[in-house]
């Protein structure tokens, strides 16, 4: 059975809790919610969490509710996220500040991100309230440290690695481990499954950096190319970089400068990540991310829960999008 089978109905209880979280009485704050929101998000935090809480065989409310908070958290800062880099286009659509202006989208990123710890409280545990909150720090810990970053073309492995877990894979560790806390597992366990979501999170965020190099906006929905035109440097450039001359090195630096890339550019870097080996040395290690998540999983005996959370992996080291 499909992984989104199995908790199909789940998943459709959760669409109609996130639309409940976004209401308000002004009516642009909604707005801005639904069309991020309804424009064909992955979903996979709620898909972690929900599973997590099923390996312990907890089908209740709490999870949709949690589920909803934490997807909330994630649209608020993506809104949040694409203003800071400039961003016009998320989810095949244009993106919301450019819809609305910046100033709309920061403030109705607050709102979203406000009306999910309103739903967290109404889970009433501490908790996961905590881990939570803490995980949304985090969160924007590393879209500030990574910002203190842009145009560094020095930045180190670890430095981006710091940056990565902060950003996204906190957020599905906590996904994980909110789940585990639901479903009254052991802390063996549920520290098992927050493994597995940190190991996941940490693949995510790799191949998604490989994605903003090799994809088309067609395919992602975003524009390719936009993490060097902010001047962000993620992996594979970072590992590409390792085995520069130093005229390529130049040329970088110049790419980086003019805060523009042309479809020249763009082919001119792919063609250096592939010489360098960055794209194959950065899905390399993706690979390993999530080898390192799923034998987090061995404690757990074999279940249609279990396997679903080994699909979910898979799927991230061959996703397009
Ligand atoms: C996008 O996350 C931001 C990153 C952490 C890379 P997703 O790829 O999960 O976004 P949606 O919700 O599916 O659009
Ligand atoms: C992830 O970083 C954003 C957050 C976790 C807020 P990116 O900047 O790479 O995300 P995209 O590519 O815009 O989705
Ligand atoms: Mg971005
Ligand atoms: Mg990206």
């Amino acid at each position: 059975m499909d992984l989104l089978d199995s908790i199909k109905f789940t998943m459709e209880r959760l669409e109609t809790e996130l639309i409940e979280q976004l209401k308000s009485r002004v009516p642009v704050a909604f707005e801005i919610g639904a069309h991020i929101m309804n424009s064909g998000g992955k979903r996979i935090r709620p898909q972690l969490c929900v599973i997590s809480a099923r390996m312990g065989g907890y089908e209740g409310a709490d999870s949709i509710k949690l589920s909803g908070a934490i997807e909330c958290i994630h649209t608020a800062t993506l809104l949040h996220d694409d203003v800071v880099d400039m961003a016009d286009a998320r989810r095949g659509r244009p993106s919301a500040n450019t819809v609305w202006s910046n100033e709309m989208c920061v403030l109705g990123g607050d709102f979203i991100l406000a009306r999910a710890f309103s739903a967290l409280t109404a889970i009433g545990n501490l908790r996961i309230l905590q881990i939570v909150s803490r995980a949304t720090e985090r969160l924007s810990e590393g879209e500030l440290f990574q910002m203190m970053n842009i145009g560094n073309l020095e930045l180190s492995e670890k430095s981006y690695f710091q940056v990565i877990a902060d950003k996204t894979a906190i957020l599905m560790e906590a996904a994980c481990r909110g789940g585990a806390i639901l479903g009254g597992l052991d802390s063996n366990k549920e520290e098992a499954l927050a493994t597995f979501g940190l190991n996941l999170g940490m693949a995510f965020q790799v191949t998604d950096d490989v994605i903003d190099y090799r994809s088309d906006r067609q395919t992602m929905g975003k524009n390719p190319g936009k993490d060097i035109e902010e001047g962000k440097l993620t992996l594979p450039l970072i590992l590409g970089l390792k085995n520069a001359s130093k005229d390529e090195k130049l040329v970088i630096r110049e790419m980086v400068d003019n805060k523009k890339i042309s479809g020249a550019d763009l082919d001119w870097l792919r063609d250096f990540l592939d010489r360098t080996g960055g794209i194959s040395e950065a899905l390399e290690i993706s690979r390993n991310f999530l080898d390192k998540a799923v034998e987090a999983l061995d404690i757990f005996a074999e279940s249609e829960e279990k396997n679903a959370l080994v699909k979910l992996s898979d799927r991230i080291l061959h996703r397009t999008y």
